[in-house]
């Protein structure tokens, strides 16, 4: 998620911008820049931390009294001087920054170079400076109600002009967007925190309204131009709090992000069909149809989001897919070769195991695929093909939100090869794009119901080992469950598939140890049932993580927590959410500092 800032009143604007970009700064971001209006537009911007631009600003100073400003966190087009915001229109007379993603941009850039629009930029983000001026017709606000008509996707878009200098409009769809009234001056943000320390109160631009600042305030107004009245938000917050949304932690803001960030990865790039766009996959239908073996390669949180995606790529390309520990491939010798594909799964895109397992997989004459987070990330830069995972910034150490981004990706790899080799039919896709376009609102509806989880954290608190179980996908679901528990609370816990407790581990169930079955699989319930079965014959404590349709489960578990049914291959994206939970809960319990657990980096750029 990038950052945005804005400001009009007495003061210069250059460093109110600058001292909020700052106060992002933990968003995470690859470059910054700020704007001035004052007769002219002024713009300074640079790839890198901020610091650089202050730098910039110290060589070349800017002054004026309404300002814009931008950290990028890099969705389209590598970081660099020429894609950091601002960006403006050719005349220079129009500016614009924006966090979010164009969804149709490629479209309307090739509509603009076909009026004979230049663009100088890799961004989606210019594209929008374009159009505004475009628009343009004595009304700014008129004339970015006009533009954002035309574009689809995600945005909080705020736009200067010099023609009206002493104004900032901005818009908002999905992307966050605050206004902070001043006296006599008034501040526009990403986030509360930039601009906290200038004033407590607020206006929140909630999707689809559009809003103009000046000095003496603010006007908000429907996209379609209806005046909204909208309430004055005072915020008690400290700052500290303030960077986490009012979350106590990182990690519990970044898990009620998943909504957010499965729209985000999902935007643009899935049919109703199941036909899916990936826009930085380039591999053609040839190669997914000559495809005979599917490689994963990562470690942690990313591996446990290749074993959910093993059993994707089996069910839904029915080709042999082999999941590896990248540390563990490197040295094995292993038999990939030309024409398979190595999906390498890295959040930061620096692992240096994975990295080094990717290297090794295309040197071997596989094609390789990075699925990451970041853009020009290592990994990225070593791939054939890129698909992001558009999470944004994770600032927890505990993955939650990269990982959910991470089995979107999947998914949607999946359809796109699926259908190339004609493995899944149309309304088999169908079905399966239908129910990632529900998952918002479900796991939304998890995060709203969280009573059962923190009760389940209670029962669970002071044991020695807690064991969880799973079969098939709810087994890989179970693997993440027990790594999000145990580096963030400091239990011992462990994760196996359900049939293989009767192989030893049973031994060590008695009188209260606690077992979390993942079971929403149908076809394996039954037999999930039967390992629970053996748990509670020696008084092992159940707590299952089951659809909100079972009416079974209640007579094997002591606690349930409920996720709303789906289809079963998409299960795995509900079913973490009360395990991410019920690490947090249990975390906060023990008073531990749950988003810098100790010993843990959240990159592992050494071997
Ligand atoms: C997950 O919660 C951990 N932070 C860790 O296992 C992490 O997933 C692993 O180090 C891989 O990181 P990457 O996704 O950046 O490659």
């Amino acid at each position: 998620m990038c950052g945005i800032m804005g400001y009009v009143g007495p003061q210069e604007a250059a460093p109110i911008i600058m001292d909020g970009l700052k106060r992002l700064e933990y968003r995470g971001y690859d470059s910054a820049g700020v704007a001035v209006s004052n007769g002219t537009i002024d713009v300074r911007k640079a790839e890198g931390k901020i610091a650089g631009l202050v730098a910039l600003l110290d060589e070349k100073p800017l002054e004026g009294t309404v300002g814009i400003g931008h950290t990028r966190w890099a969705t389209h087009g590598v970081p660099s001087d020429l894609n950091a915001h601002p960006h403006t229109d050719p005349t220079g007379d129009f500016v614009v920054v924006h966090n979010g993603i164009i969804e149709n941009f490629q479209t309307l850039r090739e509509e603009l170079e076909a009026g004979g629009s230049v663009f100088t930029s890799q961004t989606d983000t210019e594209i929008l400076a374009h159009l505004v001026a475009q628009e343009y017709d004595g009304d700014l606000a008129a004339a970015v109600r006009k533009a954002v008509e035309r574009a689809e996707g995600a945005y909080a878009l705020v736009v200067m002009t010099k023609r009206e200098p002493r104004k900032i409009v901005a818009v908002r769809k999905i992307s966050p967007l605050v206004v902070g009234l001043g006296d006599g001056e008034t501040f526009l943000a990403s986030d509360i925190p930039a601009v906290l320390h200038h004033t407590r109160d607020f206006l929140i631009i909630e999707d689809d309204e559009l809003v103009t600042i000046t000095e003496e305030g603010a006007t908000v107004e429907t996209i379609t131009g209806d005046p909204v009245d909208r309430d004055v938000l005072h915020v008690d917050w400290d700052p500290g709090q303030a960077e986490k949304g009012g979350f106590e932690h990182f990690m519990l803001k970044e898990i009620h992000e998943q909504p957010t960030v499965i729209t985000e990865t999902l935007g643009g790039r899935l049919d109703e069909d199941g036909t899916a766009w990936l826009e930085d996959v380039e591999f053609d239908d040839d190669f997914a149809r000559g495809l005979d073996t599917v490689w994963i390669t990562a470690c942690g949180t990313a591996y446990h989001a290749g074993l959910v995606g093993r059993e994707i790529f089996q069910r839904v390309l029915r080709l042999p897919t082999i999941v590896e520990y990248a540390h563990e491939m490197r040295y094995s010798d292993p038999m990939v070769k030309e024409g398979d594909l190595t999906i390498a799964i890295s959040q930061s895109g620096e692992t240096a195991d994975t990295l080094a397992a990717a290297r090794l997989a295309a040197e071997r004459g596989t094609r390789m695929l990075a699925l990451t987070n970041v853009v020009g990330s290592t990994l990225s830069r070593y791939a054939d093909d890129v698909l992001y995972t558009r999470a944004g910034p994770e600032i927890s150490v505990a993955s939650t939100k990269a990982y959910i981004a991470m089995l979107i990706g999947q998914y949607l790899l999946a359809l796109r090869l699926g259908v190339a080799r004609g493995s899944i039919d149309r309304d088999r896709a169908t079905e399966i794009s239908h129910g990632l376009n529900h998952l918002p609102a479900q796991v939304e509806e998890i995060l709203e119901n969280d009573e059962a989880i923190v009760e389940a954290a209670q029962a669970i608190v002071d044991a020695d080992d807690i064991y969880f179980l799973g079969r098939g996908l709810d087994y890989a679901v179970a693997m993440e469950g027990s790594l999000k528990l145990k580096e963030i609370s400091y239990l011992h816990s462990e994760a196996m598939p359900a049939g293989e407790l009767k192989h030893g581990t049973l031994a060590l169930i008695t009188e209260g140890v606690p077992v979390i079955v993942v079971v929403t699989q149908r076809a394996t319930y039954d037999k999930t049932i039967s390992a629970v079965q053996e748990v509670k014959a020696r008084g092992g404590k159940v707590v299952a993580v089951a659809y909100d349709t079972d009416t079974e489960i209640e007579k094997f578990a002591e606690i349930v927590l409920r996720i709303p049914e789906t289809d079963d291959l998409l299960a795995p994206v509900n079913a973490v959410v009360p395990l991410q939970l019920l690490a947090y809960h249990v975390a906060r319990l023990r008073g531990h500092d749950i988003d810098q657990p100790r010993n843990l980096a959240k990159s592992v750029t050494v071997e």
